[in-house]
């Protein structure tokens, strides 16, 4: 089920000091499976030391580029990242899981929509496949980026967007926001926050022009900008986010009040996947239903298991649980009876969850 596929690295460029560009070779017989939306990312897969480590990374090319590029970033101190750019080289072959996630919208030739970006970092990657692909797709739409670094030098895809800006001069415009390297513009100068924001929106979009903003970036900008597009009058459902939560903690499990009488409860869980059913039982409130579908032998796909990636979204088709962190589901997705099964614990004696149901 978590069908992980060996791809071979066809490509690797140094982007910046500290960012590979990953390009992976897909046989034909893979090509179906490897099929992607603009904004969605790939699961990674590799034994480092003797840890099964796994991580995500969004993919950078356009659909209508023909090939499955990411980039990873190396994070100080991060295992997989910093393994990343030591050791991947062309020829090398890693486990790759195929594309999954929501950070996108329909596109379609008609539109005639204007999009707008805030990208902070390594967060420039699901944003740039989604502006390629939006430009390419949708003739008479345009595109405002908001793109903060600390300096040029740790601009990622800089000569890519300069092409994409010579490609798409009077659609695409792009504003470089450097935290140490001083700009002309003063309000070029600094960290993205929710203050500069809410002054982009006043001196160089207007919220009501736009159609829908995309945000990915760390969790207090991300936050922060969503908050300002807000009280600027974008509703909520046109604003979507994606946070790679790098840095977000571990979370514990903490039992339930109102399910302590129920300790020792169990579920019976059925799990649809691949067109199969099959049935484990556990016990209520102690593990999520990712945790004891694995233990029970069950090949569920899952990334961060901390509830950013949803890499384990299925869906609810009978039962009821709960739901600890959700860093990654929309509210509309929640009603429709979707969860994260990372985070996922059963309340009821039945609970049935099916992995086929993408929607
Ligand atoms: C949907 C999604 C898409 C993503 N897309 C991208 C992308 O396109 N490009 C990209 O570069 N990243 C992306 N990420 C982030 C990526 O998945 C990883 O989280 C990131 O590369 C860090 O992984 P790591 O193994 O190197 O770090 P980890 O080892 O997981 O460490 C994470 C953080 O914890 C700190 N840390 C680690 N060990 C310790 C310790 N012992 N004590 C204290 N602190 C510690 C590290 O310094 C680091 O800050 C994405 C994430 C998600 C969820
Ligand atoms: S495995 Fe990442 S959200 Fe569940």
């Amino acid at each position: 089920m978590s069908k992980f596929h060996p791809l071979t690295i066809a490509h690797v460029r140094n982007e910046t000091r500290d960012t590979i560009a990953v390009t992976f070779a897909v046989p034909a017989e893979l090509q179906h499976s490897f099929q992607y939306q603009q904004g969605q990312h790939l699961t990674l897969r590799a034994q480092i030391g003797d840890e099964d480590v796994r991580r995500s990374y969004s993919i950078c090319s356009a659909v209508q580029d023909g090939v499955l590029r990411v980039a990873i970033k190396r994070t100080q101190g991060g295992l997989f990242s910093s393994w990343a750019n030591d050791t991947l080289q062309v020829g090398h072959t890693i486990d790759v899981m195929p594309p999954s996630g929501h950070f996108n919208v329909p596109l379609d030739a008609a539109n005639k929509k204007h999009y707008l970006a805030f990208a902070a970092g390594s967060g420039i990657t699901p944003i740039l496949s989604i502006i390629k692909t939006t430009l390419a797709t949708e003739p008479e739409s345009q595109f405002t980026l908001f793109y903060g670094n600390r300096a040029s030098s740790s601009v990622i895809f800089k000569d890519e967007l300069s092409d994409l800006k010579d490609t798409y001069l009077e659609r695409l415009k792009i504003a470089y926001v450097m935290s140490r390297e001083q700009q002309d513009i003063d309000l070029f100068n600094g960290r993205i926050t929710k203050e500069k924001a809410a002054q982009f929106l006043k001196y160089w979009v207007r919220a009501e022009d736009i159609d829908v903003a995309f945000i990915c970036g760390p969790e207090d900008m991300m936050h922060g900008v969503s908050e300002a597009l807000q009280e600027a009058g974008m509703p909520k459902s046109q604003i979507k986010i994606e946070l790679f939560a790098a840095s977000i903690p571990k979370h514990a499990h903490q039992p339930r009040a109102a399910t302590a009488a129920a300790a020792h409860q169990h579920t019976e869980v059925t799990v649809i996947m691949d067109g199969n059913a099959a049935s484990f039982t556990m016990e209520q409130d102690k593990e999520s239903l990712l945790d004891a579908g694995l233990r029970a032998g069950l090949d569920m796909r899952y990334s961060c298991k901390g509830g950013v990636c949803s890499t384990c979204r299925c869906k609810v088709i009978e039962g009821k649980v709960d739901m600890d962190v959700n860093y990654a589901l929309e509210d509309y997705e929640i009603a429709r009876g979707y969860v994260l099964s990372c985070q996922s614990f059963p309340t009821t004696a039945k609970v049935v969850i099916d992995f086929d149901q993408a929607e």
